[in-house]
Formats: C-alpha cells, structure tokens, sequence
C-alpha cells in the first residue's frame, strides 16, 4: 500500500507503523546487541535465513526504518544506510568492482567523489575514466573497457549544475551491459527519481538535504532491483562467497541481491554504519523533505533571477534559468525545481567574491550546502582546494566561482543581505 502513497505521505509516515502502545516515531534504538533465547535462532540470523537484528554494525531498528522510508520514497527494493555520502558511494562502487576493474564516470562530481576516483580508487587498483557528460553519446562510448563495470554521474552535478541527460546515460549503460549509478544528493527524490529513468543505483549523501538541518553525516545506497547480475561481468553476485560460507546472493535474494551483498560484505568488513542517534535525526529529516524541496526550490529561483540582473554581477550558473544550458534537461527531468544550489561570478574577480562572502550576514559562510539555513562558499579554496586547477575546471569549478546554497528563510530577507554584500564587494 505504501508504495502507492505520494512521496509527502511517505516522508511522514512510510516504512514505519507502531503497533498499539508502540513510540509513535521510530525510537533511537542505541543498542550494539540483540538478545535471543535459542542457539538455532543465532545460527539462522548467521545463515541469512531471517531478516532480525544481530549486531548495529549490520542492522539496527533505528537505522531499518531510515532505510526503509528511503527505498520507499527513491522506489527501490531496499537501502543500506552508512556513516556518510562518501562511504554510500565508496560502497556501492567496491560492491560490485576489484582490483583490475574500471568505472566510467562524468566528470562534473563533487570534490570528494572527483578525488575518491582520481587518486583512491586507483591506488586500489580500480581505474577511473572521466568523460564530458555533455559530450555525445558515441564519444562517450570510447571511454569503455571490458572490464568496466559501472558508469556513474550526479543528477545536478555538484558545483557545476549540469543537469544529467538521463535517456543518454542510460541508454548507454543499457548498451555497455553495465549499471548505470546516480548520486542523487541534490535533487533528491521529492525533483528527481534516477531509478524511473534507468539507473540502477542511487547514492545520497543524506548529510545535505535529508537530514537538512546539519545535525549528522549519512549517506544511503538505494538498489533499484532491475539489473541482471547474470551477464557474466558480476560472479560475485551469481557464485558461492567464500568469506558467506557460500552464499550465492542472485540465487537467495534475487532482486535485492546487490543491496543484501552490499550489506553483509561491504558493511560487514568495512563497518562504516551510521550511529543509530543520527539515523533518528535524518529520519526526522525526511518527514519534511517534500516540503523543504519546494521552498528551497521556489526561493533558489527568485534569488537567480535576482542576481542575473544585478549589475555587479557577470554570470549566473542555475539549471532553473533559461539562459543555462541544461534548462532543456531540466524543464524535462526537473519539473518540480531545481533545489536549492546555485553559483555565481562577480564582478571583481576573487577579491570582490571574498569581500561578498565576508559581509553576508543571513547568508552564513559554510562548508556545507543543502542546510535550511543559507550558505555561501568559494569552492575553488574549500571543497575543490585539493584537486589541480585543470581538475577544477574539469569538475566544473571556475577559480572565481562564489556557489550559494539558498535556504527556507523568507526570500525577501535572503535577497536584501545579497544586495547589502554585492553592493559592498563593489566598493
Ligand atoms: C553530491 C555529493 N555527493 C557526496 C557527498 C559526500 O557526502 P558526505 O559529506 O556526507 O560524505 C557530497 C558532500 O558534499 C555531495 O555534495
């Protein structure tokens, strides 16, 4: 039933229904162990054969109903909640790729998942192609091996704002025999749902929008349940798992093969699982998603409308404008909005962009985005400082570029600071 309820139904109360005398809200469960009464029922959870709770490293009450709401609201067959965006997609990567194997990714990535790619996972053995997501589909062809194993992009590339063409990628992956895994961070599924437009997988760093409010680090891997694991690229999906005393994962959970393996091999051996305190929190989160997506969504676009005619400022980067290229794709994908990020140049290059950032008031100065409270940041100098300025622009990071994360204020009081702090950066 609750998969037919509209996404604002789901965010309150999908995935979790107490029975009589039951806490109305999932409760923080801050327990590491679970007792049990009979050895056989140990071995059972051991053996895969029930589905209750063994240790928080694997599962926990608190965390299953977060991961539950989550595959509800993306329309998946199941998530698997961990410590942060960057283990979600670290994870749903080593889940299905080894040493030897290669991804096909767009270039235009958060910071840390452009780095995680361009130096960790090669480190590891896992080499990274990076293509132009614009470019066109056959170019994008030639960047594939066979030992490819997924092609990977962000449905609004993060900080560049390029929305994904999700016909082309898919169609591609669909081609290549390979999943197609989208970091669904800044759309999330109140504008955008990856896995009704063929992808595979989606990734979230529930620390932005989910959870909202910047109270905790999480990040979810969502598996959509429709790819063939069976095309002979994923035998450890399909044969026995030495370190599972011989689990075949296709053959017992089918559908939700990947997400069950992700779960009792990746967070098992790796253990990066969220504290059950913040799951609560990012639960709490998404009970007003749908709500917070629309405003932070309708006050991004009056405040781009804003700058793009202020004098003091060259150009204005937001999927919502018509004057950006992806406005097409994002007409198309994002009919609901185009959440809550948006970039900017000013006039007077860095000095001036310092000096703005500096004199916003409402608009605090974080290293953070998708926060109810508006931020401002130079990516350039913050999340994109490690890489070399050629994999900024490639990323899509211009050394001047000033990114402002608009939050649920009032609009008029957002747009009065921003004029107060451009016409200061002026003087
Ligand atoms: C699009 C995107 N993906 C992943 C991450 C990484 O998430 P976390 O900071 O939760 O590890 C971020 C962080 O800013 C992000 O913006």
């Amino acid at each position: 039933m609750e998969n037919n309820w509209k996404i604002e139904t789901q965010a309150v109360q999908g995935s979790y229904a107490p029975k009589p005398t039951e806490p109305r809200i999932p409760a923080i469960c801050q327990s590491t162990t679970f007792k049990y009464t009979s050895a056989d029922h140990v071995a059972k959870l051991f053996d895969l054969d029930l589905a209750d709770h063994m240790y928080s490293r694997i599962s926990n009450p608190t965390t299953a109903a977060l991961e539950g709401k989550i595959a509800l609201m993306e329309g998946g067959v199941g998530a698997l909640a961990t410590s942060s965006g960057q283990a979600a997609i670290s994870g749903a990567i080593l889940n299905i790729c080894q040493a030897g194997q290669h991804i096909v990714s767009a270039s235009t990535l958060y910071g840390g998942t452009y780095s995680l790619f361009a130096n960790t996972f090669p480190k590891m053995g896992i080499e990274v192609t990076f293509i132009d997501p614009e470019a066109d589909a056959a170019e994008i062809k030639k960047a594939f091996r066979p030992e490819t194993r997924c092609l990977f992009a962000e449905t609004i590339g993060n900080p560049n704002l390029n929305v994904l063409d999700f016909a082309k990628f898919s169609r591609i992956a669909k081609e290549q025999d390979v999943p197609l895994m989208i970091d669904n961070t800044f759309a999330t599924p109140c504008l955008c749902k990856p896995l009704e437009l063929g992808a595979d997988i989606v990734v979230h760093s529930t620390t932005k929008y989910f959870d909202g409010h910047a109270t905790s680090l999480g990040g979810v891997i969502v598996d959509g349940g429709q790819f063939n694991w069976d095309n002979g690229k994923f035998p450890e999906l399909i044969e026995a798992d030495p370190s599972y005393h011989g689990l075949k994962y296709v053959e017992k959970f089918s559908a939700a093969a990947y997400i069950v393996k992700a779960r009792v091999q990746y967070l098992r051996d790796l253990g990066c699982c969220p504290a059950p305190q913040n799951s609560f929190l990012i639960d709490h989160g998404l009970t007003t998603l749908p709500l917070r997506m629309e405003r932070h969504s309708s006050n991004a676009q009056a405040m781009a409308e804003f700058l793009e005619q202020h004098p003091a400022v060259l150009k204005v980067n937001y999927p919502g404008l018509k004057s950006h290229t992806s406005f097409p794709l994002a007409s198309k994908y994002l009919p609901g909005g185009c959440s809550g990020v948006m970039t900017f140049e000013i006039e007077g290059g860095q000095e001036a962009g310092k000096k703005f950032m500096e004199t916003c008031q409402l608009v605090a100065l974080v290293v953070h985005v998708a926060d109810a409270r508006s931020g401002v940041l130079h990516p350039a100098s913050t999340t994109h400082r490690q890489l070399t300025e050629e994999q900024q622009r490639s990323a899509g990071v211009d050394p001047g570029m000033i990114r402002l994360s608009i939050g649920i204020e009032h609009i008029d009081d957002l747009i009065a600071d921003v004029e107060q702090a451009l016409a200061h950066s002026q003087k």
